[in-house]
């Protein structure tokens, strides 16, 4: 699996979204901005260049790859629900698709909240609720299933998203703005999309599903894509505040 792809594959549905939120935050002129959970650096990548980006994951893998994509950034190796920063470092405070796989996603917020300054902004940036996910025509409805159970499995949360809002609350960080993002799938999705949405699939059904079994589910989606019948959606969302 090519992270590095997948990331920046989930950085381009999020584009419009970061444009619309750091322009109403001023992030070019913030001094320093931390990624918590920045995987192999597909967003750390794009930051302004006035700032001390820093970005923090859990897995050393990750960071080494985050090293070639953004050789700019400070990475620290560490824990986002104990950040090995002190109080009120950041001007801004960021996550994308890290809360669902966390433990306690309200802890992880209040350490986001802890190390941003007075007057700064915590952002999660995008997080799914697979729950709610929408797959037409209704025989593909096992794949949203199982992709959860699986999820599940591997120790996420694949319902966070819809929870955004009240977590916010809970880190004592002030709601400023939530909702859902467009565009996630709900687009008809490209060949080359379509293509790493199954390799994500087929790790993640991995002894779950029968390779088999998925393949022939391959084979009609792929034929209902081609139909202009197949709608795919997963509803995700995104909060950010001050603190
Ligand atoms: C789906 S990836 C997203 C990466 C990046 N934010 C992006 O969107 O390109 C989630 C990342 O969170 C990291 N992660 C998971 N749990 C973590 C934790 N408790 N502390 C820090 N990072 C964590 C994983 O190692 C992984 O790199």
């Amino acid at each position: 699996m090519d992270w590095h792809a997948r990331f920046s594959q989930q950085a381009g549905w999020t584009r419009s979204l970061r444009d619309y939120i750091f322009d109403a935050i001023d992030l070019r002129r913030a001094g320093r901005i931390l990624e918590v959970g920045c995987g192999t650096g597909a967003l750390l990548a794009e930051l302004p260049s006035q700032a001390a980006v820093h970005g923090l994951d859990l897995e050393p893998a990750r960071l080494t790859e985050a090293r070639l994509h953004a050789p700019r950034a400070l990475l620290t190796n560490g824990d986002a629900s104990c950040l090995p920063f002190p109080a009120q470092t950041f001007d801004i405070t960021f996550c994308h698709f890290l809360l669902l796989w966390v433990k306690y996603p309200p802890d992880v917020l209040c350490e986001m909240r802890r190390v941003t300054r007075p007057g700064g902004f915590v952002l999660a940036l995008a997080e799914p609720d697979y729950s709610r996910r929408v797959d037409k025509p209704k025989a593909f409805a096992p794949l949203g299933r199982w992709q959860s159970e699986s999820l599940w499995r591997q120790g996420a949360d694949p319902t966070v998203g819809g929870r955004l809002a009240g977590l916010f609350a809970e880190a004592g960080i002030t709601l400023l703005e939530t909702g859902s993002l467009r565009g996630v799938g709900t687009h008809p999705l490209t060949p080359e999309e379509r293509e790493l949405e199954w390799v994500v699939l087929e790790a993640d059904l991995a002894g779950f599903v029968t390779a088999r079994k998925l393949q022939r589910i391959k084979k009609l989606d792929e034929e209902a894509w081609r139909r202009g019948e197949r709608v795919l959606h997963v509803p995700t969302y995104y909060a950010w505040g001050r603190v």
